[in-house]
């Protein structure tokens, strides 16, 4: 640490004079040429608008910068909501946005976005951000202004008739050197709002969100269908690799080598890696353990591909066969998801495989003398069989009947663990076969068909070399 310290009086001395220069001209798109469009943020956000009630105002803020530990914070995950509408990766944001045409100050339309200034000396710490003039060059808006303004900007909140804002914050910390951060962002709405009065026109607009980002646009299949055959990929190679002696988290590499390798920025949502009992635990995420011959490894992973995120599970032994226990209770599992995926048409209720998934295995686990009552399934099958999919893994929707362009999991599951009240035989047993299926007019259409599913196909599989060849 003691080095450390002439280079940080070093670069806080010459970092005084680099503030001071120019900011960084702004790359055009500089890494990626597949982003969503600024004509489907500025097409959203008009689709918001007319959900929105007469007279009202709506307030969308970008997440927090949240704090890892120490000095160290997490890597920035944007807001969904923010996302969709703007298209911008930034914290320290505010999106107004107007049911009518509105003018303040100077600003004419119907939105606005308060976005933080560009910062050579912040920048050359976390990185380039857009600032008001890339926010207009990049992402399309019209009137952008610094977050510092939005306090002082003439917004008169009480002239609206409905406030449409987030009800939960969390995680805001105040930064003293920075005047229009979340905090200030947020404290400033509280105070123009007079939200602590017994105001009456304060909504949520999650159920317009929620209407929204329920049907996925062609852009967004897009990506989403990158993200899934990434993520086949991964579960694919991992078949491959898996072996006896192998540890979970070795499993867990193996997974998100491929997902970075093909581009995916992130895990959409933490690895599952659980063998043997941990194969149990529904979101398993220690991933410490060792398999050893016999196991049975469940992996429920998904890649994040420009903000959308896959979500794909499946269960097979680490040693490439397997046992007439884990064979009868696999074979189960998959019937009950083929009744599901089937199931899944235009216009059916949103729990349509869910049904169909527990008429099959309430049934067959009493056959088997695993329960003794019909109702029992749920001792060892205890989750719903859908959610939606897209910027988040359990992504909003209304749950109301299915339609095109919905993409929903079938994820129907069974945990036996250890000391569970059946035949020993089938302790340390979890299995969960999970898909990504789009709705469509006709057919629904299996997007991670891309993994195998059956016992035969997976087990011809995993006899397939591994590219790691050598991998111990
Ligand atoms: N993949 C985790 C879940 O669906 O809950
Ligand atoms: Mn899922």
């Amino acid at each position: 640490m003691k080095f450390l310290l002439p280079l940080f009086t070093f670069l806080s001395l010459s970092l005084v004079s680099f503030s001071q220069e120019k900011p960084y001209k702004i790359a055009d798109n500089p890494y990626d040429n597949d982003l969503l469009s600024k004509e489907f943020h500025k097409g959203r956000r008009d689709e918001f608008r007319k959900l929105m009630p007469d007279k009202g105002v709506a307030v969308i803020f970008a997440n927090p910068v949240r704090n890892r530990n120490n000095d160290v914070d997490f890597e920035y995950a944007q807001n969904p909501d923010f996302y969709y509408l703007t298209g911008l990766n930034e914290p320290n944001a505010v999106l107004v946005i107007f049911k009518e045409d509105t003018k303040i100050d100077t600003l004419d339309g119907n939105e606005l976005i308060f976005v933080q200034n560009r910062n050579p000396l912040r920048e050359s710490w976390t990185g380039r951000r857009f600032g008001k003039e890339g926010v207009k060059k990049q992402l399309g808006f019209k009137n952008v202004l610094l977050n510092t303004d939005f306090r002082k900007t003439g917004i008169d909140f009480k002239k609206y008739k409905e406030i449409l804002h987030p009800f939960q914050y969390n995680d805001i910390r105040n930064d003293d050197e920075d005047s229009g951060d979340l905090y200030d962002l947020v404290k400033a709405f509280d105070q123009n709002t007079e939200k602590y009065s017994a105001n009456k026109n304060f909504k949520s607009f999650d159920d317009i969100m929620a209407k929204l980002r329920e049907v996925k646009l062609p852009e967004e299949l897009t990506l989403m269908r990158k993200a899934i055959s990434i993520t086949c990929e991964a579960e694919n190679e991992l078949m491959k690799a898996a072996h006896p002696g192998m540890t979970e988290y070795q499993s867990e590499a193996v997974v998100e080598f491929f997902f970075k390798h093909r581009g995916a920025e992130n895990e959409g949502y933490p690895s599952i890696l659980g063998s043997k009992e941990n194969s149990c635990v529904l979101h398993y995420t220690t991933n410490r353990k060792r398999f050893e011959s016999g196991d049975l490894l469940l992996s429920d992973v998904g890649a994040e591909y420009h903000g959308y995120t896959a979500d794909v599970t499946r269960t097979f032994p680490v040693n490439g066969k397997f046992t007439e226990q884990q064979k009868i209770i696999y074979n189960l599992v998959l019937e009950a998801q083929s009744a599901g995926i089937k199931a899944c048409r235009k216009d059916s209720i949103f729990s349509v495989a869910h049904l169909a998934a527990v008429k099959l295995i309430s049934q067959k686990l009493l056959q088997l003398g695993i329960t003794k009552t019909e109702g029992s399934f749920r001792k060892y099958f205890m989750h719903g069989t859908s959610h939606y999919l897209g910027l988040d893994v359990h992504d909003v929707g209304n749950r109301g009947t299915l339609q095109p362009g919905q993409v929903i999991t079938v994820e129907p599951g069974i945990y036996i663990p250890e000391g569970a009240d059946c035949d020993p035989k089938w302790w340390n047993i979890g299995i969960r076969i999970e898909d990504d299926i789009l709705i469509t007019a006709g057919e629904p259409e299996n997007l991670s068909a891309c993994s195998p599913r059956t016992v035969e196909d997976i087990e011809a599989l995993m006899l397939q070399k591994n590219v790691f060849k050598d991998l111990k």
